[in-house]
């Protein structure tokens, strides 16, 4: 069946019918092509590009310029996908004005469905100015990778009652402020449940159990790609860096070796061009 990308109106009836829907990150167009082959219902063009792209150790170093540089090759390779691209740090948190133009930046240069943004109460001015313009927010808690360090690092967030109980809150308030669904990461399964059962809109999950409405991965760490780390919450369902090296690695010896390239690999030429050639 020919897919087709799903509307805002629709991921909302897929809770209501209790369907969980699939979110991948992809930050180019071969993988985002792939992705858009596959049955995966939303593609989200993280931050997390910082680690898995760019090499650095945090998602703070992340530019505007440089989320909508990866953006817009992905929405060309993922035509049928639903696309979220990441704010990255540093560009709501220095006002409301800001925060809209940046998000616009997003949706017009780089071609993103919708925009993420971390944190909860304290963001809701935001998400409210930006929905209010148009544009469409998802929200992101417990463990936000942005200001890990104010949270003591990245650790599972919410597992004393009063911390769960700020979640709840925070989640409320970005529905409350028009968020159109909030992404939870690294948070007891219970609290994750709880949010889902008091939100109208969709939880995705990572890190947060199987009770959230929907459940994303970054996909270096699905497919086995991005080894530095590997959290608790990741399940490899591929370990590609072993044939790719395999590949890379039997490459280096045939080029070594003299056997690549083999005469199918070669152009020949006409015998009279060679012999009037010499
Ligand atoms: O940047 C990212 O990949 C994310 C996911 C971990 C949700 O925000």
């Amino acid at each position: 069946m020919e897919k087709t990308k799903l509307t805002l109106p629709q991921f909302q009836q897929m809770k209501e019918q209790n369907k969980k829907f699939r979110m991948v990150t992809a930050y180019d167009y071969t993988f985002a092509s792939i992705v858009d082959r596959s049955p995966i219902e939303m593609i989200l063009v993280g931050d997390s590009l910082a680690m898995t792209m760019l090499g650095y150790d945090s998602t703070v170093p992340v530019t505007m310029d440089d989320m909508i540089h990866h953006t817009k090759p992905v929405v060309r390779g993922a035509k049928n996908t639903f696309i979220v691209a990441d704010m990255p740090f540093g560009s709501y948190n220095t006002g409301v004005n800001d925060a809209v133009r940046n998000a616009n930046r997003i949706m017009q240069e780089g071609g993103a469905d919708a925009i993420k943004l971390e944190g909860g109460a304290n963001v809701a001015d935001v998400v409210k100015a930006l929905v209010s313009g148009g544009v469409p927010v998802m929200g992101h808690i417990g463990l936000t990778p942005q200001t890990a360090t104010q949270l003591g690092g990245f650790k599972v967030q919410g597992k004393d009652a009063e911390a769960a109980k700020k979640l709840v809150e925070d989640a409320l308030c970005l529905q409350e402020a028009g968020a159109f669904a909030i992404v939870l990461e690294c948070v007891p399964s219970p609290v994750a449940q709880m949010i889902t059962e008091k939100l109208s809109i969709p939880t995705v999950g990572i890190g947060a159990g199987p009770y959230c409405d929907a459940q994303v991965l970054v996909i270096h760490d699905l497919l086995g790609l991005f080894d530095r780390f590997t959290p608790k919450f990741v399940k490899k369902y591929a370990e590609l860096n072993k044939p790719i090296l395999e590949a890379l690695n039997q490459y280096a010896d045939e080029v070594a070796d003299g056997s690549f390239p083999a005469p199918e690999q070669s152009f020949g030429m006409k015998e009279e061009e060679l012999k009037r050639l010499y």
